[in-house]
């Protein structure tokens, strides 16, 4: 038997003002887009955006449904998008924000075990790191430089 540590690295921006200029894009195309998501019934939005290495940006955000969990979040909305717009670009960045209308969201929200499952599926196609930037309504943002980061032992294509 032995032990296994298993760490990872992330950064803490204190607020977006403090992340390079074309991420506080990116953050503000994140914002626009939850504003817009449809979540009648959690009352959490989400938005995601996504930066491509052609220059394109894609939006998503969550969509809710009556039947719960026929709904999709932000993230898989939007790289799914992505995937079927511009199949052969390769995706740099992800800004993600959340906000609740029951409570103030000032933490930085993690993408959901899902949506890291479904971003990973891209990052290992691409052969090349996606960079997310996460954080709430307000406050702290936080970066990976891989979704890798953010999901160990991750199930992929390779055990298939
Ligand atoms: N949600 C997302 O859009 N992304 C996540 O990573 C976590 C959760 C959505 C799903 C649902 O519409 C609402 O937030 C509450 O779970």
């Amino acid at each position: 038997m032995k032990e296994v540590k298993i760490e990872t690295e992330l950064k803490v921006y204190d607020d977006v003002n403090e992340l390079p200029e074309d991420v506080q894009k990116l953050m503000s195309s994140a914002q626009e887009a939850r504003e817009n998501a449809y979540a009648p019934y959690s009352k959490f939005k989400v938005g995601a955006a996504i930066y491509l290495d052609n220059d394109e940006v894609v939006i998503g955000s969550n969509q809710e449904n009556a039947s719960y969990p026929s709904g999709l979040c932000a993230e898989r909305t939007a790289i799914y998008y992505a995937g079927a717009k511009h199949p052969n670009a390769k995706i740099l960045k992800m800004a993600l924000t959340a906000s609740s209308q029951n409570q103030l969201t000032d933490k930085p929200i993690p993408p959901c075990g899902a949506c890291r499952q479904a971003i990973a599926e891209y990052e290992i196609k691409q052969e090349q790191p996606i960079e997310i930037y996460f954080m709430g309504a307000k406050g702290k943002v936080v970066k990976s430089n891989s979704l890798a980061n953010l999901l160990p032992l991750g199930f992929d294509r390779s055990v298939l």
